[in-house]
């Protein structure tokens, strides 16, 4: 045969994946094949593809007689928006999506690349494990993954998409990645499946239930996003990198941004209850301040009383995190204060500047947060401030209370601005709760004790519940009307804008694990 129709017949044959009946069944189940997902991720005709023509060596089990073309993962660069990226793409219709030798081989060469050129890897997951018929050498494939991923872990973005199974020690390639992102009813991950929990846990539990993306998205916050379907998952992709640097020696890219000749948001003066105890939505606050319609929020529905994500001020990208008062009253508990942690270190890791909106009563009380771990995970999230070197900015909307006010990026830890609005409670904790300690004798020997508990709630309210106690230390920056926020924000980051800010030379922190 001549040796270019030779070349072109192997490059159609490598197209053609498990055959056209598995990729059928990929659409009847409701999901794309590898290269329909590469397509819709990456700009049109950017793809260029790495190791086509790779084949597994195994030759047991009568292996040498089934070889695919690409071995069940296509692997390549191309770019989003322009910007360079590296992906794999598991292809189920070949044994499952199951990772060999060389299936691993071939993530590892664009893993390498993606480490030396400095560009996001992006890996879309879709298979059945480690291919049973190669044994341990598929387990050291996993190995050289994870190893990997953990090297590039802060030098470059890694994002994973799990849009089928994702199951066993699999799991942990995506777990090291900074952003997951499942798709409802066709992807799962878990340890061990259902039948493995029910013969230890005697629980019986479908796949969706035990390890779906709604339960990866609420329970156990594995998941950052869950999908409606693949396009909306692809998408988020490509919206989330919009906002990140292509590694850690860059800034993200800026978008054009224009002055409109009023940049106050009066409607932020109105939207503190007069009632402290009554909830109000942190979200619109965050809306008011930032560019419109900019929010990428990231785990939205988990840990809900704190809300992390990525904005835009001014066509700058950055990050927020925010008490949410509207849920459990914005309190710091077990699973915001991991959260909200990982979110700031990611960013940190990144470039992207902090602001940060607190209203917060302080850590949730109680024997499931004290027997959980309550004094770790609220360090994990005091430790990511501090050790945070990007510009950072606070605005205190309303409670600031105990040690919360300390952690929620206080000047203290090294925010850079700290803004209060006059709603701003800054102190030891709630005006009830300090008037029933500190005059408890007083209170208990007087003929109206309800009266005299009012009258001592009114005096430590109108001594400590506002901002002013700590402007005049300089705890507080500047008292700022809530219709300025954005102003005052903008012009915040556009002057830290050259921050230079070192951590001590050490060989790595110890967070708090
Ligand atoms: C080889 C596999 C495979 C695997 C699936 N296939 N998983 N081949 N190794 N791990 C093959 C099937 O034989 C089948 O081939 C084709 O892929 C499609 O599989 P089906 O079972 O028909 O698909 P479906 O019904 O959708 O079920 C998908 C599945 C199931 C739930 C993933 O295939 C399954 O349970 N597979 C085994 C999962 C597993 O135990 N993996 C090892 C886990 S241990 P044909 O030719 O019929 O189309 C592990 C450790 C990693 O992964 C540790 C890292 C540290």
């Amino acid at each position: 045969m001549d040796k270019i129709e030779k070349l072109i017949q192997l490059r159609a044959k490598s197209l053609e994946g498990g055959g056209a009946a598995r990729l059928e069944d990929q659409h009847k189940k409701g999901k794309l094949t590898a290269r329909e997902r590469i397509h819709f991720l990456l700009d049109e005709g950017s793809f260029q593809e790495i190791g086509a023509f790779v084949m597994h060596r195994s030759s047991d089990f009568g292996m040498e007689k089934q070889k695919v073309l690409g071995d069940g993962v296509v692997t390549g660069y191309g770019t989003i928006h322009g910007r360079l990226v590296y992906v794999f793409s598991q292809d189920f219709t070949v044994f499952g999506g199951s990772l060999s030798e060389t299936f691993a081989e071939k993530i590892v060469k664009i893993m390498d690349m993606a480490m030396k050129n400095g560009a996001p890897l992006i890996g879309l997951n879709d298979s059945g494990g480690a291919r049973i018929q190669e044994g341990v050498v598929s387990l050291g494939g996993y190995a050289d993954i994870f190893y990997r991923n953990v090297r590039a872990s802060g030098v470059i973005p890694q994002i994973s998409a799990i849009l089928g199974p994702c199951a066993g020690g699999a799991v942990y390639s995506p777990a090291i990645t900074d952003f997951i992102m499942m798709v409802e009813n066709t992807s799962y991950m878990f340890v061990t499946g259902p039948n493995v929990v029910k013969t230890v846990t005697h629980e019986e539990v479908s796949s969706e239930e035990l390890g779906g993306a709604s339960t990866h998205a609420t329970k156990s916050g594995v998941t950052h996003f869950s999908c409606a379907n693949e396009i909306e998952c692809i998408e988020n992709i490509k919206k989330l990198l919009s906002y990140v640097p292509q590694n850690c020696e860059e800034t993200a890219p800026n978008l054009d941004y224009y002055p409109s000749e009023d940049e106050s948001r009066a409607e932020l003066n109105a939207i503190i209850p007069q009632n402290p105890n009554q909830p109000y939505d942190m979200r619109e606050v965050i809306e008011g301040t930032i560019d419109k319609g900019s929010f990428l929020e990231v785990h939205k529905d988990y840990a809900e009383n704190i809300v992390v994500g990525f904005a835009r001020i001014a066509g700058r990208s950055i990050g927020v995190v925010a008490n949410q008062p509207a849920y459990l009253a914005g309190v710091l508990d077990n699973n915001s204060s991991m959260k909200g942690a990982r979110f700031v270190r990611f960013c940190d890791a990144f470039n992207i500047p902090l602001l940060v909106f607190e209203d917060v009563p302080g850590f949730l009380p109680g024997t499931d947060q004290e027997w959980n771990g309550i004094i770790k995970n609220g360090a994990k999230l005091l430790y990511a401030f501090s050790e945070a070197t990007v510009p950072r900015i606070t605005v205190i909307t309303r409670k600031a209370y105990g040690g919360a006010y300390d952690v929620m990026n206080s000047k203290h830890i090294g925010c850079d601005l700290n803004f209060a609005w006059p709603s701003a409670e800054i102190a030891v904790m709630g005006a009830k709760g300090a008037a029933e300690i500190i005059f408890r004798k007083e209170i208990l020997s007087a003929d109206n004790k309800e009266a005299k508990l009012q009258e001592k709630v009114d005096e430590y309210t109108e001594m400590f519940a506002n901002p002013y106690k700590a402007a005049e230390r300089g705890f507080i920056d500047e008292v700022i009307l809530p219709s300025e926020t954005r102003t005052k924000v903008i012009a915040g980051f556009k002057m830290l804008e050259n921050k230079v800010d070192n951590m001590p030379r050490k060989k790595h922190g110890n967070i708090p694990l």
